[in-house]
């Protein structure tokens, strides 16, 4: 049977990322330059109502889960108004947040009332100055605490996104695993990802393979999980410790057969690939008017056009990105 959010390769989306903001409290080497990126006016973002409106529209076709991101969604002054609002949406089971976690010690407990289910923290080093060089910001201890409080508050488990990268962190691994021996935490090493301007050589990617390997040598009886039909990442885990590790193999092996997500930019626009260009602006549409049913068939021709996999999806054997490849779409891993 047809749905609006099936594509033409089998894949039923049932995943939506919403960007909330471009902006960022911190400028992490891989992901933003010193002067932060161009800004889109706020005028010309979605509002909490359109961001409402467009997450009940996608729930109705299907979504059952949506994550929140950025730039740092935190940054977004009606953080808690929008998850509040869409906890009412009927048939949404699960709200997510993707966030750097320096404000979670201010603002989690609100965000946690009004409905957020699931937190996932962007920590790629254990180190205060190491954190000062990859952020270009301060912070470290704020995350820390952050990354305690949300496993306080009962978040279970916390995820940990950490980029791993050759020179910079790659001698951190094990200390990043050890964290998971007495806290629930959910630890995923995340291959580094090209895009134009982040400096991205192959020779800073780390492989998944070398990285098990390298915790092998010291926890043997480490051991692979079963993983959801749509995870980013392979779980792995060590007999005794509480929480768990995971790998988000990108570029090693990439999992667009399985890929459940739609994405939605901070300025409206639809996404139907991380390393896709935008096909719609959702917000055009609502603001001209456009009915529910007119909505729903723009967003379902998109979702039709999405390739089996991304033509220019970065692979192993590639050392530079195609120049066809511009660094907006690359922007926020969003
Ligand atoms: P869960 O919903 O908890 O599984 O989180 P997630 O991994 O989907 O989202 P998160 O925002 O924590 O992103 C972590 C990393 O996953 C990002 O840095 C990306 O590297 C990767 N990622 C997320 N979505 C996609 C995707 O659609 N394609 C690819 N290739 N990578 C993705
Ligand atoms: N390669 C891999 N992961 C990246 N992220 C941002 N830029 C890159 C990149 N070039 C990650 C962040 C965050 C997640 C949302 O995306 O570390 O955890
Ligand atoms: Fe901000 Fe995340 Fe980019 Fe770092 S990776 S600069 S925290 S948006």
């Amino acid at each position: 049977k047809d749905s609006p959010l099936l594509d033409n390769f089998g894949r039923q989306h049932s995943y939506l990322r919403i960007s909330l903001t471009e902006r960022c409290n911190l400028r992490c080497g891989y992901c933003m330059p010193e002067e932060g990126v161009q800004l889109t006016p706020s005028e010309d973002l979605m509002s909490t109502d359109e961001i409402v409106k467009i997450a009940r529209l996608f729930v109705e076709q299907g979504v059952r889960k949506i994550r929140l991101t950025g730039g740092e969604p935190t940054l977004r002054k009606d953080l808690v108004d929008i998850i509040a609002k869409l906890k009412c949406i009927e048939g949404l089971e699960n709200i997510a947040l993707t966030t750097n976690g320096v404000v979670l010690t201010k603002k989690l407990a609100y965000l946690q009332r009004a409905g957020l289910d699931n937190l996932n923290i962007s920590l790629d080093t254990l180190n205060k100055n190491k954190f000062e060089t990859i952020t270009r910001r301060k912070g470290w201890e704020r995350v820390m605490m952050g990354i305690d409080l949300a496993l306080q508050l009962g978040y279970s488990p916390v995820k940990i996104n950490c980029v791993v990268i050759k020179g910079f962190n790659e001698n951190e691994v094990c200390d990043f695993v050890k964290l998971t021996k007495d806290k629930k935490l959910d630890v995923r090493f995340i291959e580094y990802m090209p895009f134009t301007g982040n400096k991205w050589e192959m020779g800073k990617m780390i492989s998944y393979n070398d990285i098990i390997a390298n915790i092998k040598l010291k926890w043997p009886e480490i051991y692979p999980l079963e993983n959801g039909p749509n995870d980013t990442s392979k779980a792995w885990k060590i007999p005794g410790h509480l929480g768990q590790i995971g790998f988000i193999t990108s570029m090693s092996e990439h999992f667009c057969g399985s890929c459940n997500r739609l994405r939605i930019t901070a300025d409206g626009n639809l996404k139907v690939c991380l390393f896709g260009n935008t096909e719609i602006s959702l917000r055009d549409a609502l603001r001209a008017g456009c009915s529910d049913d007119d909505l729903v068939t723009l967003i379902s021709a998109a979702v039709k056009r999405k390739k089996k996999q991304h033509a220019e999806r970065s692979n192993m054997n590639c050392k530079r990105l195609p120049s066809s490849v511009h660094m907006h779409s690359f922007r926020y891993y969003s």
